[in-house]
């Protein structure tokens, strides 16, 4: 008999993830009033191969929740997926349906919560559950050279995942915060959620700003494999 491999972590949760009580709860309640609704973990949406990570908060209860894809029929969706193409980061149609055909190009999309929590608002505990499945998805990422911190809890749970000090790395609109010895670095924005940007917290130009820095620091990071 083959010795037994060692299992890896899995980057993705269950289905039917027993781990956060409420989220568990929540998942049921939606799926019993909306059945056709994917009411499950949200996987990350792109190429393990890509040089980009952008790390969301959680998924929308009518947004990623119901069409299983991150940001996908969000609010927030229709800005971030049209600077990725405007950045040469997806091409294709978004159409807010897991089905629209768009592709992601070098990257990738996850959330630091995979699933929806009430009020959009996921607990710190529930955030430190999650974690794993995060550093997971970072480890099965060989290119990895670029971060996007989408709001400061997806900041603050990358500075866990890193293992950085959040006092040396504070979470800013626009901040940089390269990685020790050519690792990679992380990229600071607002959310692009319905409240900033009707707010004016975050406009078009400043997340396209963020977008550009990212564009220029991957021209010095070719992919390794
Ligand atoms: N949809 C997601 O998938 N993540 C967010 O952070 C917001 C909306």
């Amino acid at each position: 008999m083959r010795p037994t491999e060692p299992t890896a972590r899995p980057a993705e949760p269950d289905r039917d993830c027993p781990r956060c009580p409420r989220l568990v709860d929540f998942r049921e309640t939606w799926r019993a009033k909306k059945p056709d609704w994917e009411n499950a973990p949200v996987p990350s949406f792109g190429p393990a191969s890509a040089r980009l990570l952008i790390v969301g908060l959680a998924p929308g209860l009518q947004g990623a929740n119901r069409t299983g894809r991150p940001f996908t029929g969000d609010y927030a969706g229709d800005l971030l997926y049209a600077t990725l193409k405007e950045f040469g980061f997806a091409r294709g149609t978004y159409d807010a349906r897991p089905d629209d055909g768009l592709e992601l190009i070098d990257a990738r999309i996850t959330n630091a919560v995979r699933c929806v929590p009430p009020e959009n608002k996921p607990t710190g505990p529930e955030i430190t559950t999650c974690r794993p499945f995060l550093v997971a998805t970072m480890a099965e990422m060989p290119n990895l050279a670029a971060i996007v911190a989408l709001g400061r809890i997806a900041h603050d749970t990358l500075m866990g995942t890193l293992g950085w000090k959040k006092s040396a790395h504070p979470f800013g609109h626009g901040a940089v915060h390269p990685g020790p010895g050519g690792g990679a670095t992380v990229f600071d924005s607002y959310h692009c959620s319905r409240y900033n940007t009707n707010t004016g917290v975050l406009t078009p130009e400043m997340f396209r700003a963020v977008f550009a820095k990212v564009q220029a620091h991957l021209v010095d990071a070719p992919p390794k494999l």
